[in-house]
């Protein structure tokens, strides 16, 4: 083009001093000024005498633009389009307003010395840069797996023409035909010659396409990259995971209230469900929830969620509701004769396999209690707890072991001093027998109750031979002793009892009458402790027996 350039200067200059100089070219932007400038730096200014603006008008032709003389303003020439948009710069560079793609041509600068004429041609370009890239008929959403036509770029008036790609997530999109598809296509102003250019994308999205940032750019145009602004698009697909919660993560316990929660995936969520409540159908709109207050045992089954607008998309679990019942027997407080056996049931019923462990007055127990025949030490707090994993349930019961007081021990000590006697009442019974003396003493000291024992301690000054009795009873009986209590030491008493032989065994007689009349009349009742039993057991015998020993030793006394 240049070199044809030169060859048109070459026909048209007939002088053999026409020289043509390296054409170079100049961009400018659309509807501005554009200043050409003429190269003509190897002429000095003093030595030029005209310089002259044309134009290649093609086939061998040009247009005259303006002409400067020295010292002269310069003269517009031009005829044409040219005649109001052109003017010269004191530099001489050629000013053209309002740039328009029609300028797209050749421009020479001639200048003109005393012994030479120039000519420097200049090819004129003109960009136009879009407005602004606009992605227009865009789609609301997405859904997965179907070509979806994403929207269409436009970038509108250009020069020169626009090549537009996609971009997702800042990077090209590669049309596949298949998932992504991508149509061009350009149209050209016949009166501007401006181009617009238009990209239709058509996209076929994953579930990994939600947030995904989409825009349209020129690629690397005349000015830079043009972007337009991003596009994010709601991605939809359908239900493909779905899942039957229960609220709780420990296992459902009787009593509890049961929230079923049917879990589901896909974009639009799912609002609405079947629940199937071993077998009983409830829908539920708007929400994904189904309550079941106070669950009983009878809970205990299979459930199942489905979707409602599509059954097949179910799940499906075994729920069991655990129950721990337990029943005590006895329970309470319960009093028991001694000697008796006491029966203790324990039932569980349970929805698994439990454990249980046992405390007497909160001291842990080895093992289950067993009681074949009451001893007063069996009395006592007892309780017993059943667990189940998280379940635990606890009875008990308070045992009392009851019976008739009997006197174990009836003896006498001196005091320190040994000026007074203390007595000694010692007796087993429940409930806690009262405690009484023939004679007035004071008392000493009386033991606490414990395991059904008392010792019941007094001090007496005996002025004179006494007999005294300890008499203790509750409401299941009583039992009395006898001690012979003398003033003197009890040593020194043995050998003055010799003395009044006579008067000991008076009183020998009358004790061992009374013996036998007190021995007579319990064997014969049999009541001296339950006053029930005919026959008394051998050691209700062996008791009686000791005792009419200790009455015969007094005696002897
Ligand atoms: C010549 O002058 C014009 C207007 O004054 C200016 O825009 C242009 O840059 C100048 N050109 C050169 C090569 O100095
Ligand atoms: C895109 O391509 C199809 C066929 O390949 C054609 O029919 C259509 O006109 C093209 N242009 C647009 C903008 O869709
Ligand atoms: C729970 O149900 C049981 C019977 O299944 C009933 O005895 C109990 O009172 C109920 N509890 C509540 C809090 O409603
Ligand atoms: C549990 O089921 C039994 C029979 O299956 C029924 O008699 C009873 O009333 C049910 N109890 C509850 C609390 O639903
Ligand atoms: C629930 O139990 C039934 C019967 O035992 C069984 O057929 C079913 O597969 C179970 N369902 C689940 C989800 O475990
Ligand atoms: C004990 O003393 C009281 C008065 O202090 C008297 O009334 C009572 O008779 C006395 N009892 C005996 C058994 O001596
Ligand atoms: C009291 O008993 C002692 C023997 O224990 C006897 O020596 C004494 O004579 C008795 N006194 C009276 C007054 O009976």
């Amino acid at each position: 083009m240049h070199l044809s350039a030169s060859c048109v200067c070459a026909l048209l200059i007939s002088a053999l001093f026409c020289e043509v100089t390296d054409s170079s070219s100049v961009s400018s932007l659309y509807g501005e000024t554009v200043a050409i400038p003429c190269k003509n730096k190897d002429i000095k200014a003093e030595d030029i005498i005209m310089t002259k603006w044309k134009y290649d008008k093609g086939q061998g032709l040009s247009g005259d633009l303006l002409v400067r003389q020295t010292n002269q303003d310069a003269k517009v020439s031009a005829t044409d389009e040219y005649k109001d948009r052109v003017s010269m710069a004191k530099n001489s560079s050629l000013l053209l307003s309002a740039a328009k793609l029609s300028d797209q041509r050749t421009f020479i600068c001639m200048v003109v010395t005393a012994t030479d004429v120039k000519e420097y041609p200049i090819n004129l370009e003109i960009l136009k840069v879009p407005a602004g890239l606009k992605i227009s008929d865009k789609a609301e959403e997405l859904a997965i797996g179907k070509l979806t036509k994403l929207g269409t770029c436009v970038a509108q008036d250009t020069n020169p023409a626009a090549k537009i790609t996609w971009l997702k997530n800042n990077k090209p999109l590669e049309a596949d035909g298949k998932r992504i598809v991508i149509n061009q296509s350009l149209d050209v102003d016949p009166a501007s010659g401006l181009s617009t250019t238009k990209s239709t994308l058509e996209y076929s999205a994953e579930k990994e396409d939600t947030d995904a940032q989409f825009a349209c750019s020129t690629g690397s145009f005349a000015t830079g990259e043009l972007v337009s602004p991003a596009l994010t698009l709601t991605i939809t697909y359908s239900t493909e995971n779905i899942v039957l919660q229960v609220n709780s993560q420990a296992p459902v316990v009787e009593g509890d209230n049961m929230t079923l929660k049917c879990v589901a995936d896909g974009n639009p969520a799912p609002t609405s469900f079947n629940f199937h409540l071993k077998g009983e159908l409830v829908k539920v709109e708007n929400a994904d929830t189904y309550t079941i207050v106070n669950v009983s045992r009878n809970a205990t089954g299979e459930y199942k969620c489905s979707l409602t607008d599509d059954p097949s998309m179910e799940a499906s679990r075994n729920i069991t509701v655990s129950y721990l019942d337990i029943n005590l027997s006895p329970a309470g407080r319960i009093g028991k004769p001694a000697g008796d056996p006491l029966d203790l049931t324990l039932q569980i019923d349970s929805s698994a396999k439990s454990k249980v462990s046992w405390t007497k007055d909160y001291a842990k127990l080895d093992k289950e209690p067993k009681f074949t025949k009451l001893a007063y030490s069996d009395s006592g707090f007892y309780e017993c707890e059943v667990t189940m994993g998280p379940l635990s349930r606890k009875a008990f019961f308070e045992l009392v072991v009851e019976g008739a007081p009997v006197i174990k021990k009836l003896s006498k000590q001196r005091t320190e001093d040994g000026k007074n006697k203390v007595l000694i009442c010692e007796a087993e019974g429940s409930p806690k027998p009262a405690v009484s003396w023939s004679i007035n003493g004071s008392l000493l000291t009386e033991s606490p109750f414990v395991n059904g024992r008392i010792t019941h301690k007094i001090t007496v000054a005996p002025s004179e031979n006494l007999t005294v009795s300890c008499t203790v009873s509750n409401v299941y009986g009583t039992d009395r002793k006898v001690i012979n209590v003398s003033p003197y030491d009890s040593d020194s008493d043995q050998t003055k009892l010799v003395v009044g032989v006579v008067v000991g065994l008076l009183v020998a007689a009358v004790v061992i009458g009374l013996a036998y009349w007190v021995y007579m009349k319990k064997s014969k009742q049999g009541s001296w402790k339950t006053g029930e039993k005919e026959d008394g057991s051998s050691e209700e015998e062996k008791k009686l027996e000791e005792k009419v020993e200790e009455n015969s030793q007094k005696a002897e006394v």
